[in-house]
């Protein structure tokens, strides 16, 4: 395996209480019933397809101006959350399999749909660490769908046989394996039926690779 394939929301750092909170705060103010069990539908789901899901629960239809708008405020709560994030917030499980696998001298890249993946990589420390970047601002179409892995391969000169996908989400591990990855899921994704590995946390994920 010549490359490492990162998601970064739920395998390098944690973000999912900073997404409930800010969801919480929109859903609260329109009057949307929105649970901790919702959140994790959102996991690996883009900002405008999570939206969709929390509109399920609301007793009426929303103009697209004003689904643009709900976003908007979700993203802006959501990114001043953002501001309380360190290098604290990297677990030391990353941090070791991380460096391993730089001395080792793999390729490594993020593939994330999240449109604020270069903020929180500076915020936890790893700002310029990675040597490719795929990430919400550089797709079209949302995991399940390969794009945002493809694209990351490109961007590392590697054919997808030949780098693995780290994943939390079941629509993560649904991508990776469209697009000809080997994967490895942590959490959630570890109980995918087609998960290649599953993992409780990354410290083995160097012995993978
Ligand atoms: C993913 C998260 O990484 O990014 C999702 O798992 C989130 O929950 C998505 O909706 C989009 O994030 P952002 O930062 O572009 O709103
Ligand atoms: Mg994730």
């Amino acid at each position: 395996m010549r490359a490492v394939i990162f998601d970064l929301d739920g395998v390098i750092c944690f973000t999912d209480k900073l997404h409930y909170k800010a969801w919480k705060a929109v859903a609260d103010e329109l009057g949307i019933y929105f649970d901790e069990k919702i959140n994790d539908r959102l996991r690996g789901v883009s900002r405008m397809d999570s939206l969709e899901i929390i509109l399920e629960n609301a007793d009426r239809t929303f103009s697209e101006e004003e689904k643009k708008e709900i976003a908007e405020k979700k993203n802006n709560i959501y990114v001043s959350l953002l501001d309380t994030m360190s290098e604290k917030d990297l677990g030391n499980d990353v941090r070791g399999a991380l460096d391993v696998l730089r001395q080792k001298g793999k390729l490594l890249a993020i593939g994330s749909s999240s449109k604020n993946t270069k903020k929180i990589l500076e915020k936890i420390g790893l700002n310029g660490f990675f040597d490719a970047v795929s990430d919400g601002t550089n797709i079209t179409r949302s995991k399940p769908d390969p794009e945002v892995f493809l694209k990351a391969a490109e961007m590392l000169e590697v054919d997808p046989s030949d780098a693995i996908v780290v994943e939390d989400a079941m629509s993560g591990i649904d991508a990776a394996l469209a697009g000809g990855f080997k994967c490895v899921g942590i959490g959630e994704a570890a109980t995918h039926p087609n998960v290649t590995y599953p993992l409780k946390d990354l410290s083995d994920l160097p012995k993978l690779v």
